[in-house]
């Protein structure tokens, strides 16, 4: 361990892993129980940091990963040699021999991947696998869903290629159910056409999280899932009706109190002098800023916990620090005094999509957005 992490913490995220395996389990439970779980743990699993919450979907039951890229399987790797790794980002040229040395399945939408993957097979003297992608209305990676035949059967005339699943993706599964309905039924009627395709021995899915609102019951072509978002325990969208499925938050953003003191009314906070004390005031000078995931934007509109009441933020926020009025805690705020940014304190709760909105942003790109300077804290791991 460096010096530097047993140093008192200033800004931290804490994981709650175990609630990331009951998430699991809950989600697994709301689907048919034919259903396999593709567990989607890009980006450092959504920030939450990847070797931990790959152990942990593991030992909870996860039967594949879907990750961007090489160097994220590779993470995988070194936890197990055979769970099986989906990449669903492009593979680059001079990436293809990976494919063969850590035993991933890789994304298809192109007769030129096919040609590529069968010569990096026949390299490494097995055969790569692959996922082929059906672009039934996304407009990014995947086989125009007409052209979808003539690929397969590439692939199925290709000896060191083999078919381990076909998929699709959703554009606007959290917005718009007809466009999902009517991507849904495309990507059925292209696996219609794909002679001799047997369901049985591949993984058929298309739904992440907010497409398991509409997930049809067991027996369609469906057999996996691809869940991202919702197994750290965040809703997709505010009315999603996966709220029944009463998953928890896995990520909460804590800092402190570095400084408080006293200002008279009229006076300017921060850079720019956005915001003047409306009052005489009491402020908390917070140890955390931009430079470690609270974006800019929320400056002058978004709030934090100090023991459970809501403080606001006042003027812009700063690289290190962000500055919060405390004139209504009637307690004195010592100095370290711990701030909740994102999650519970006593009776009160930051849910992620609260502060994602005062950033005009979504709760995926906030949880990327937490930086490599915060340490994260794990609860009930493993043992890594
Ligand atoms: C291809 C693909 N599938 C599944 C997911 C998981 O989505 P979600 O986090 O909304 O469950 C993503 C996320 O970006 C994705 O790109």
């Amino acid at each position: 361990m460096s010096a530097s992490a047993q140093l008192p913490p200033r800004c931290w995220v804490e994981i709650d892993l175990a609630a990331l395996e009951r998430n699991l389990k809950l989600i697994r439970a709301s689907l048919p129980a034919s259903i396999r779980y593709v567990a989607v743990v890009k980006a450092d699993a959504y920030g939450h940091g990847l070797p931990h919450v790959a152990a942990r979907l593991m030992h909870a039951g996860a039967d594949l990963f879907a990750v961007a890229n090489i160097a994220e399987a590779m993470t995988i790797r070194e936890l197990s040699a055979d769970w099986p790794i989906l990449l669903l980002g492009a593979t680059l040229p001079d990436e293809d021999r990976y494919l063969a040395d850590y035993d991933l399945a890789a994304t298809v939408s192109s007769a030129d991947e096919v040609r590529r993957f069968d010569a990096a097979g026949r390299a490494a003297g097995k055969p790569i696998a692959v996922h082929l992608k059906v672009d039934t209305g996304m407009g990014r990676l995947g086989v125009w869903h007409d052209r979808t035949p003539a690929l397969y059967e590439q692939i199925r005339a290709s000896a060191s290629v083999r078919l381990a699943g076909v998929f699709t993706h959703f554009a606007s599964a959290d917005e718009d159910a007809a466009f999902t309905a009517r991507q849904r039924a495309l990507f059925v009627d292209t696996l219609g056409a794909l002679p001799g395709l047997d369901p049985a021995r591949l993984f058929i899915h298309a739904d992440n999280s907010a497409g398991l609102e509409s997930t049809p019951g067991a027996g369609g072509p469906f057999n996996a899932v691809r869940v991202g978002l919702l197994q750290f325990g965040v809703l997709p969208h505010p009315h999603s009706l996966l709220a029944r499925v009463h998953t928890e938050p896995v990520f909460s953003f804590h800092t402190r109190v570095g400084l408080v003191k006293e200002l008279p009314a009229g006076t300017g906070i921060s850079y720019g002098r956005t915001h003047l004390l409306q009052r005489d005031s009491r402020i908390a000078i917070l140890t955390a800023g931009y430079g470690d995931g609270l974006a800019r934007a929320a400056s002058n509109r978004g709030a934090v916990l100090i023991r459970g009441h809501r403080c606001p933020i006042l003027g812009r926020i700063c690289m290190d620090q962000t500055v919060v009025d405390v004139t209504d805690l009637r307690e004195p705020i010592p100095c370290g005094e711990a701030v909740v940014l994102v999650g519970r304190q006593r009776d009160a709760e930051i849910s992620l999509a609260e502060f994602s909105h005062w950033a005009d942003s979504i709760p995926w790109e906030m949880l990327c957005s937490v930086t490599k300077r915060v340490p994260r804290h794990y609860k009930t791991p493993l043992g890594l």
